[in-house]
């Protein structure tokens, strides 16, 4: 409603001309008083409806106006009637401007949605940093590769990349000299791996105020590749030569000195056929070792039933279990990450393997899973943990950080003669950083061993 004072100065401005006159026709006595008054009023009464209507029109207008303005475009116009002719040209102008307005709204907004979409889908990483190199858009492929949720990305793993002086000299120089940068980058934690970026900075700020936009490949599997190659020639070479030495000794043997002797014949197949299968289980060991550190950055997107699969793998184990007795206490139903069936099975393989290899003959190998909130040296989050311990002699406390090293056995005279590459336990680690978990190990000597595996539940 118009107030009243605005209501009563409008008024007086219709009305004031055509009182003055009649005022005039009054005074000369052009008019009787009688008729005059009467039209007094009438000009009154017809000035103040004139004015209301006026500005409740204008007054509506106004609030339509302000509407279009703040919603981007969107006009209703909720005019009174009657309306006076001029207002109705003035609405109908209007209602064609905010039509266009809002159509060009729509326009704006779906090329940004395109925009954002070509961004989103692309394959390689890409980041958007503002002015102060903070990120304001990571897309699904950079996400992917930082474990981040949401596109409006924050710390995590990315902010190890921000902090990595080459990058932020990278940055320096694509924001002085005006062009693209590009730096290779080695993160150490909490995955190894080999970026190579381009910081490509942006004349024009963004929509969303970014100013560089990065752009990422991720080199580490080819990395990887190059350094394997490498440790697996060194390595390998160096495994393999004793067995294939005491193989090539016996066939030398079984030709001269002892071609005719048929005992000794059977002996030495036998060595022979030991050293061939230790040979083809360090290989087998050596390529799962490197698929896996090939697919280490990639996260795993199976499911599978843990307690089945330690199930699975203790019955597997059963018979070369001996006197050794095995225990497993796995509840049903435990609900874990994404995580790569074949590969768990593997840790679970290894580690009973090792338990009861390395443990006490006769004695007892316990397996359990079971969900965890948190605890001592566990991460805070909730996870499931499978531990697989034994009674054994244990493991010396100097020797536990270096199990993890590939080749390395503590007693590699004996571990050898189990028939030990000393390869399980990286395998096993290289399998649960690719699950993001976490490999713990505790022994006492003369106490047994405790291996402890934790992997991120929902
Ligand atoms: N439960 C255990 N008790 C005592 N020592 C162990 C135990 N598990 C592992 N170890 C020690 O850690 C070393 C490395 O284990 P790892 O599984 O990597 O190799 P391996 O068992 O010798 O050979 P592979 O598993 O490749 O056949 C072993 O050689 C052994 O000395
Ligand atoms: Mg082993």
């Amino acid at each position: 409603m118009p107030t009243p004072g605005r209501l009563l100065r409008t008024a007086a401005v219709i009305g004031a001309v055509p009182l003055l006159v009649q005022a005039i026709f009054l005074w000369t006595g052009e008019v009787g008083w009688r008729i005059g008054l009467l039209a007094c009023l009438a000009v009154a009464a017809m000035s103040g409806a004139l004015a209301w209507f006026w500005l409740e029109n204008l007054r509506r207008m106004t609030t339509a106006l302000h509407a279009a303005a703040d919603d981007g475009g969107g006009f209703s116009a909720p005019f009174i009637t009657p309306r006076l002719p001029a207002v109705a040209d003035v609405e109908e102008a209007l209602t064609r401007l905010a039509r266009s307005l809002q159509s060009r709204a729509e326009l704006v907004g779906r090329l940004r949605a395109a925009d954002a979409a070509i961004v989103e889908a692309l394959p390689d990483p890409l980041i958007v940093l503002s002015d102060d190199r903070a990120p304001l858009r990571a897309n699904g492929a950079a996400r992917a590769m930082f474990g981040l949720t949401t596109p409006y990305p924050a710390g995590g793993d990315l902010a190890a990349l921000l902090r990595h002086p080459a990058l932020s000299a990278a940055l320096d120089r694509a924001l002085t000299e005006r062009g693209p940068q590009a730096a290779d980058i080695h993160l150490p934690v909490p995955i190894e791996r080999d970026l190579s970026v381009q910081a490509i900075p942006m004349d024009q700020p963004m929509a969303d105020g970014g100013r560089l936009i990065l752009l990422l490949t991720d080199r580490t599997a080819m990395r990887a590749v190059e350094r394997m190659r490498a440790d697996f020639v060194a390595n390998a070479s160096h495994e393999l030569r004793s067995p294939l030495a005491s193989v090539i000794g016996f066939i030398e043997t079984l030709r001269g000195p002892a071609f005719d002797d048929e005992e000794a014949r059977e002996r030495f197949l036998a060595i022979m056929a030991t050293q061939s299968a230790r040979m083809q289980a360090l290989i087998d060991d050596l390529l799962s070792l490197s698929r896996i550190e090939l697919s280490e950055h990639q996260p795993p997107t199976g499911s599978a039933d843990l307690a089945a699969l330690l199930r699975a793998e203790v019955a597997a184990l059963e018979p070369l279990a001996g006197a050794t007795t095995l225990l497993v206490e796995a509840p049903a139903a435990l609900p874990t990450k994404a995580l790569d069936a074949t590969q768990i099975s593997q840790v679970m393989r290894n580690l009973l393997d090792n338990a009861l290899r390395h443990g006490r003959a006769g004695g007892e190998v316990r397996a359990t899973l079971a969900r965890v909130e948190g605890g001592a040296r566990l991460p805070s989050r909730p996870g499931v943990l499978l531990t697989v311990a034994d009674d054994g002699p244990g493991i010396p406390r100097e020797h536990i950080p270096r199990l993890t090293e590939r080749f390395y056995r503590v007693d590699a005279g004996r571990a050898r003669a189990t028939g030990g590459t000393g390869l399980g336990l990286a395998i096993v680690k290289h399998i649960v950083i690719r699950h993001r978990g976490q490999l713990l190990i505790e022994s006492e000597p003369g106490q047994g061993a405790q291996f402890r595996v934790w992997l991120p539940a929902d």
